[in-house]
């Protein structure tokens, strides 16, 4: 069964078993299904955060859990709640819609909605356990759904429960957000207050934020639906405060922002650009050219050669720099 079209690097590789859920019953019955049972699971979203390196011995499980629906409210908070098969865009749109803030600058990330508290994705100086309230997931091993709260979840930078101890262990079935009703905007990012003021936004939006945040998306990362990627492919790595003065000295224009009062961390899109990375093409893959933090596959490309590429780019930054960094996406 080809995973073509269920990955945006769009990397050519086939699975063993292949099975959709719309339903949690549906996927209760799937994992008692002999075939699937015993089998090693990968469960897929939009499969916007993999890079399949081989064919998938196993069963690939994709969900198709849909819908989402305000269930809940008081006087400063609503609270709406997504199948986890639902795109996450569209869970953003619905709370622009309802007038309810806080994933606005979350816009337009690729991807499904079980998959954004998998690695807490954020944009723009917010994370999604900024807005999260709960989860629901299935217990691969009881068959039962089980609830876990913010505190549960174990939320770090692009990590939780899900990516670390709890890995394999659960398929997230739906996730709940917490939204205020009264916004608190967000325009602390540099990039959405030139692109707001360059669309003569006086009067402060839901949907003005939305749209400044798509409008830069679209200029710095690649389409998935035209260049295959994965978003950024590494994290910006946290280096000890010491160790950045040093670079700094060396090299005074890197850029870093300060996350607690020993670590800063460094956009590695910077460190990789500095090594000339940024734009190099090889065959039919390489690095974007907006973008040094995001491996493209220009059509057909395998993905061990991408993995390569990657390891080639982590060798060349620690050489040069002595930082280590490490993929944000999943590589099977
Ligand atoms: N930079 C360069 N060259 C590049 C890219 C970046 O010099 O080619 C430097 C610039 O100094 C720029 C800074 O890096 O000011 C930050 O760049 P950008 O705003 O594009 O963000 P990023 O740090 O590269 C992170 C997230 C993105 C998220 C953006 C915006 C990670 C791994 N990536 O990228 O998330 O959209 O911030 O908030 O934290 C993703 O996780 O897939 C993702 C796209």
């Amino acid at each position: 069964f080809s995973l073509k079209p269920y990955n945006t690097f769009g990397i050519e590789v086939k699975a063993r078993y292949f099975a959709t859920f719309e339903n949690v019953a549906e996927l209760q019955q799937l994992l008692q299904h002999p075939e699937i049972k015993n089998a090693e699971k990968l469960i897929l979203g939009g499969g916007s955060n993999v890079l399949f390196t081989r064919n998938f011995e196993g069963a690939v499980l994709k969900n198709n859990i849909k819908g989402i629906s305000l269930i809940d409210q008081n006087e400063d908070y609503a609270f709406v709640k997504a199948g986890s098969g639902e795109v996450w865009h569209e869970m953003v749109l619905f709370c622009i819609e309802h007038g309810l803030a806080g994933v606005e600058n979350l816009s337009l990330i690729p991807g499904t909605v079980g998959a954004a508290p998998l690695q807490n994705i954020g944009a723009y100086g917010v994370e999604l356990k900024d807005v999260f309230e709960s989860l629901e997931a299935v217990n691969v091993e009881s068959g039962q759904v089980e609830t876990f709260n913010k505190n549960a979840c174990d939320f770090g930078y692009r990590e939780s429960y899900f990516k670390k101890a709890g890995k394999g262990k659960y398929i997230i079935v739906s996730v709940t957000l917490k939204l205020r009703k009264k916004p608190e905007f967000n325009t602390s990012y540099g990039d959405i207050q030139k692109t707001l003021a360059a669309m003569e936004i006086t009067d402060l939006n839901l949907k003005a934020i939305s749209e400044a945040v798509c409008a830069i998306r679209k200029s710095k990362l690649p389409d998935p639906a035209v260049i295959g990627n994965a978003g950024s492919f590494f994290k910006n790595p946290e280096v000890d405060k010491s160790v950045f003065e040093s670079l700094k000295k060396l090299y005074p224009e890197m850029p870093g922002y300060v996350v607690s009062e020993t670590k800063i961390k460094v956009p590695a899109g910077w460190l990789i650009e500095q090594l000339g990375w940024k734009g190099k093409q090889i065959d039919n893959y390489g690095v974007h050219k907006n973008q040094a933090l995001v491996l493209v596959n220009y059509g057909g490309a395998e993905g061990n050669k991408i993995k390569a590429l990657a390891h080639d780019i982590i060798a060349s930054v620690k050489e040069k720099f002595g930082i280590e960094l490490s993929p944000e996406v999943n590589i099977h």
